[in-house]
């Protein structure tokens, strides 16, 4: 398979939507299908609504949606894709199920992947024909705009498809993150997951309220994080001689109670703080209000990021 041109998207609901509107910014011809047939019409407002910041971030002119095809038969979209990109919901039973449909109905050479965010690949792809082929695609949200993309391989996934995963993702200009093995959670969420955790334990026991945890990383870590990660930024808190006075000055700490991990229960009072809380920080904003400034804040960051990494990189 040389350039990969025509890509079927199944289950058409947040991330669906974002990798639809990002192939097609890319030129590729999309095939959608999703369980809820009614949904071309919000993807069309969708697709609507985000296209002034694809465009901005890509320099693209214009959306040929001539290349959309929204269908009501999985066997129909997948009939001649040669890249399909699952985004049902998280569930074990249900992704394994659903692949071991797209197996049975795609090309046999075609690439499946998996936008989980954490199932292990080689139980989804446990029923599906030829699993050489099956990888974790995880995007982030949202799709159209964030570059970062995981490849997970399965047991049974082949090198040569996972660089021709890779090669696709690279023609739709994203980043991949290439990981060596399979791990619940992969590398991101992982780490996401782990100040999620935490978070809920400080807001469960009353130390701060969603707005101001929210604000100690946006006003802090979170600045810094989107030029360079933590490992980056830790060499540097730790002067002339970076990581290795830092580990000195800092290694003691890990043996200090600063971190409880394990996720607490998520009780009605807990569940209302974040419910209530992050209400409160909408401000009466509706979340599409609020993901059109955070898609502007996307596009401008990027730009400006793009001239500090190759001084970094
Ligand atoms: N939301 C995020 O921030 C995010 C980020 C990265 C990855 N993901 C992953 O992407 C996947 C989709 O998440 P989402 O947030 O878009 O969920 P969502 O609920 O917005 O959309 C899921 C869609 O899948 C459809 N669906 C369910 N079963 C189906 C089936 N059998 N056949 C066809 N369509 C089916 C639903 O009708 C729905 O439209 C999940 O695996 C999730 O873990 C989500």
């Amino acid at each position: 398979m040389q350039n990969i041109k025509k890509v079927a998207v199944i289950g058409t609901g947040v991330i669906g939507a974002g990798w639809i509107i990002r192939c097609l910014a890319h030129n590729k011809i999309v095939y959608a299908f999703d369980k809820d047939i009614n949904l071309k019409k919000k993807l069309l407002s969708e697709i609507k609504r985000t296209w002034p910041f694809v465009k901005k971030l890509f320099n693209k002119k214009k959306l040929n949606l001539k290349n959309f095809h929204f269908f009501t038969s999985i066997e129909q979209t997948l009939k001649d894709a040669d890249f399909i990109q699952e985004c049902a919901t998280e569930n074990y039973s249900l992704k394994t199920k659903l692949i071991s449909t797209i197996g049975k109905y795609a090309k046999s050479n075609s690439i499946i992947a998996s936008s989980s965010s954490g199932l292990l690949p080689t139980r989804i792809y446990s029923k599906c024909k030829n699993p050489e082929r099956g990888i974790i695609g995880h995007p982030f949200n949202p799709v159209y705009l964030l570059p970062a993309v995981e490849i997970v391989p399965g047991e049974r996934t082949s090198k040569k498809n996972l660089n021709l995963a890779k090669k696709f993702y690279k023609s739709i200009l994203m980043n991949p993150i290439m990981v060596k093995n399979e791990l619940p959670g992969y590398l991101s969420d992982r780490l996401q997951e782990a100040l999620w955790r935490e978070g809920l334990h400080i807001i469960n026991e009353g130390y701060a309220t969603t707005e101001e945890l929210d604000r100690a990383i946006e006003d802090g870590p979170g600045l810094r994080w989107s030029l360079m990660g933590t490992f980056l930024t830790f060499h540097l808190a730790g002067g002339k001689t970076g990581m290795k006075h830092m580990l000195k000055q800092f290694g003691p700490a890990l043996k200090l109670p600063w971190t409880k991990l394990k996720a607490p229960k998520l009780s009605k009072k807990l569940s209302s703080r974040l419910i209530l809380g992050t209400a409160r920080q909408a401000k009466g904003k509706s979340v599409a209000m609020i993901s059109n400034i955070r898609d502007q804040y996307l596009v401008d960051i990027q730009k400006l990021r793009k001239k500090y990494e190759k001084k970094l990189r």
